[in-house]
């Protein structure tokens, strides 16, 4: 078939792609030919998404040193991987969306002329670009994918481009991966492209390393022609490109033409006693509790109360001709947060963990388990991350700051499908969705904000959406614990301009409204509020179905509430307590709304606001001049 032939700086290029006969896409025969001639690879593999193949790269990760194998006995069919210390996490500072106009990308994203980046990464009349021969000495995998189930008309297709194995096989787990991709696109289908490397090309004789990557990183969107490139992480959201950069930066922008929306938030379905279910759609900022939140186990006292698991990181949602709201799960899988993960505070998760699992950045234990900080009794001995000896003696005598050092990375994260899931919905699979009656966003907030409230209405819940803040995590490179404004949980997915993601969403409520149907409740929580001692006071975790059910019943309209400046929160007495015991006296710790602190907070809505003044809807500045009259009164 097509041969590549570039006359490219030092070699003359020219490699058989080998397209297998059932791929008939012209113009993914053509640009992978493209990518080919820029990327240089040794070898192309088509990827079929077949069991055989997934065993065959896992096996193949295992004797370049990337995957260690576990003990069958213990964890069958799953592998650990440790990374180059440096690319541990996403790297927000090096993401870019590259629209063609800067207003477009907004203040909250960094943003180059697509001409420029392109010079940079593609090369230049006098430039040679970053993806110039990146490949060599590697194989080429092209990975077809789906983002929600084959054929859903909600869902989209993406292709990418790696030359880590360790990618394919994670984009396996993560997302409806395989041939039937290509019967889906046909001759003339569309598909995103997503170009990734990285970044480390091999020269001739010269030893692979097991995990590389490359000290320069880009993450880049070009939202107009719906393309991404990646370059030198193989970490996480940098390289499963299906995930942040397409679910969220190409999707939220695609959303914004057809009228949709694209969320970081995790779906669950919630049945009462008498078979009612609700479906919750809720976003959280980055380790912030979704998968928690979506697997959650309801405590003693709500017997005959079920929650089942839609998804536990990304939403795409859209409107419906009656008015109302239906949302899928675009991935297959979880890459989820291991630390603090147990049998108490996650049953259902350490369930889904038992087979079947690729772990990144945990400990290995001499047994080949896996151990991570939080998940119960420390193993006298283990290796860490770094595959350094890991003792509880030596964590102590190594530890920074006053803190034992850590067997797994804080970040350290499992893969795995959605089907080994107990919680798992019937309907996660469903190509038409599930309604959403109710949504829900929640910081990590030390003080300030209150453990649950409801706004008055939909403009008042974009606000509360709008102006969120939250403690920074380990999720991303850089500084953590400080607060920031994060609206919408999307501050690092936004793939355009914030202010019209908000109008966007007043738009999609006033057109719901116009047909007449109930608009879903939007609510805000906070698990994480702390005591004097610097302790959660909330228990969290199941726990959080007490909040759940008052939610609800808030739809029911079986709880009153009490009104306060920023909306309607529960009296003690409308949550039940069964099997919980919480006083009166802490549940006013993590309720209570201190007028001082919040006139401080409004200063940060005015800083995020004065950010975000470029197209700000007129609304949110009423709605916040309404709350600074409430506070003063
Ligand atoms: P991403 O995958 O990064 O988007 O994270 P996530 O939002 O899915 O967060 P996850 O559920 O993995 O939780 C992250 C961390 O927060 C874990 O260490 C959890 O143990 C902890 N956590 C989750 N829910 C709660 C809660 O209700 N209370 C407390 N105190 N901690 C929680
Ligand atoms: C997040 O950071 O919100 C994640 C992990 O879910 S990553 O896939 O790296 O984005
Ligand atoms: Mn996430």
């Amino acid at each position: 078939m097509n041969a590549p032939v570039m006359q490219g700086l030092d070699t003359v290029y020219d490699l058989k792609l080998g397209t297998p006969s059932y791929v008939k896409n012209a113009k993914l025969i053509a640009w992978v030919a493209d990518m080919a001639a820029l990327c240089k690879p040794a070898a192309i593999h088509w990827c079929d998404g077949s069991q055989a193949e997934y065993d065959a790269l896992c096996q193949q990760l295992v004797e370049a040193g990337t995957f260690k194998k576990l003990n069958p006995a213990k964890r069958p069919g799953s592998f650990l991987a440790w990374s180059d210390p440096s690319d541990v996490a996403r790297v927000e500072d090096r993401t870019y969306i590259c629209s063609a106009k800067k207003e477009d990308a907004g203040s909250t994203n960094n943003w180059a002329a697509p001409a420029e980046m392109r010079a940079k990464l593609q090369g230049g009349a006098n430039e040679r670009g970053l993806f110039d021969g990146c490949m060599k000495g590697r194989t080429m995998y092209v990975v077809p994918f789906s983002m929600g189930p084959l054929g859903s008309d909600i869902a989209h297709i993406g292709i990418e481009l790696s030359d880590s194995p360790y990618v394919a096989v994670n984009m396996r787990i993560m997302t409806r991966m395989g041939k039937a991709v290509y019967d889906v696109i046909g001759v003339e289908g569309d598909f995103v492209p997503c170009v990734h490397t990285v970044g480390a090309p091999l020269q001739a004789g010269q030893q692979d390393v097991s995990w590389p990557c490359n000290k320069t990183k880009y993450i880049v969107h070009y939202p107009e022609t719906r393309e991404i490139w990646s370059y030198g992480s193989g970490y996480g959201g940098n390289a499963l490109l299906g995930k942040k950069c397409f679910a969220l930066r190409i999707a939220s922008t695609m959303g914004r033409d057809q009228g949709w929306l694209a969320e970081h938030m995790l779906i669950l379905g919630v049945t009462n006693p008498q078979g009612k279910k609700y479906h919750v759609a809720a976003a959280f900022p980055s380790a912030c509790g979704k998968t928690n939140f979506a697997m959650l186990i309801p405590p003693a006292g709500f017997d005959g109360w079920k929650v089942t698991t839609i998804g536990d990181d990304i939403a795409w949602i859209k409107p419906q001709a009656d008015g109302t709201l239906r949302a899928i799960n675009p991935e297959a899988g979880y890459f989820g947060v291991a630390p603090g993960t147990n049998t108490l505070t996650n049953p259902n998760c350490m369930a889904s963990l038992d087979r079947d699992v690729i772990y990144t950045n945990v400990a290995l234990t001499d047994d080949g388990d896996v151990w991570w900080e939080g998940m119960g009794d420390a193993p006298a001995h283990a290796i860490d991350w770094q595959g350094k000896d890991w003792t509880p003696a030596i964590a102590k005598e190594t530890g920074v700051d006053g803190k034992p050092r850590l067997a797994a990375h804080p970040n350290a994260r499992f893969t795995v499908a959605a089907t080994n899931n107990p919680a798992l919905d019937s309907a996660w699979d469903d190509a038409k969705g599930v309604k959403i009656d109710a949504f829900l966003f929640g910081g990590r907030r030390s003080t300030t904000v209150p453990l649950v409230t409801e706004a008055r209405n939909w403009t008042e819940g974009v606000y509360m959406a709008a102006t969120m803040g939250s403690e920074t995590t380990a999720a991303a490179f850089g500084a953590q614990g400080v607060v920031r404004r994060d609206p919408f949980a999307m501050l690092p997915f936004m793939g355009y301009n914030m202010s019209d993601y908000f109008q966007h969403w007043l738009n999609l409520g006033a057109k719901l409204s116009a047909s007449g149907a109930a608009l879903p409740k939007i609510f805000t929580t906070n698990w994480f509020r702390k005591g004097e001692d610097g302790k959660f006071v909330w228990p969290g975790y199941g726990e959080n179905m007490r909040v759940l059910k008052w939610m609800i019943d808030r739809i029911e309209g079986q709880a009153a509430g009490v009104e306060h400046i920023l909306g309607v929160s529960p009296k003690y007495e409308e949550l039940n307590w069964t099997g919980l015991n919480f006083t009166q006296e802490q549940f006013t710790n993590v309720t209570s709304i201190d007028k001082a602190a919040w006139v401080a907070e409004l200063k940060l809505h005015e800083e995020l606001f004065t950010q975000l003044a470029y197209h700000l809807p007129a609304e949110l500045t009423a709605t916040k001049a309404t709350l600074e009259q409430r506070l003063a009164a």
